[in-house]
């Protein structure tokens, strides 16, 4: 599992928010992987992207990408309902990946820490095969962005800065 807690340069950064951005299995190898479905943008680039732009509102990103859905199970209630206080976070942007359309596990992690989440997918889900379409996550979340590429990540954290700001 990477995980790449981004590294406040001030004491008083990140006294505000905190938000857990979440990349489900194989999404480590974006720019690799089908480019013509997923586009030339690597990982690296969204986290340290999202980072850059969640810093400048003084809000820390903690960024997890993993293969393995226990791994994204652990990480959810580490930073939600067993986190310290350095650790809690507010919000979640999440990719799911695969899991997507299997995981039951990581749907109850999400809905165990009560925390609101926006879900992502690079492609469009409901375009492609029909067990695309379904999603054990939508359901629950407060918006549902796909098909718009490695921008929908932008366009999450946009939204909960922008609702940060309207506190
Ligand atoms: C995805 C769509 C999923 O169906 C697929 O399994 C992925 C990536 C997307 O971002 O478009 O791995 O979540």
């Amino acid at each position: 599992m990477s995980h790449s807690p981004s590294t406040a340069a001030s004491p008083k950064l990140f006294q505000h928010r905190r938000i857990l951005l979440i990349n489900g299995p194989n999404l480590n190898l974006l720019g690799l992987r089908e480019p013509h479905i997923y586009g030339h943008t690597t990982l690296q680039d969204i986290e340290q992207r999202l980072t850059a732009t969640a810093h400048a509102q003084n809000i820390e990103l903690i960024s997890i990408q993993s293969n393995h859905e226990g791994e994204l199970v652990d990480a959810v209630q580490h930073h939600g309902i067993l986190a310290d206080a350095e650790d809690l976070i507010d919000a979640v942007i999440i990719n799911p990946a695969a899991f997507t359309h299997t995981s039951i596990a990581l749907r109850d992690a999400l809905l165990g820490i009560n925390k609101p989440f926006i879900e992502v997918h690079l492609s469009n889900i409901h375009s492609r095969e029909p067990f695309r379409s379904h999603s054990y996550f939508s359901d629950k979340a407060v918006g549902v962005i796909c098909g718009l590429g490695h921008l929908g990540y932008d366009m999450a954290l946009s939204y909960l800065l922008q609702q940060d700001e309207d506190k």
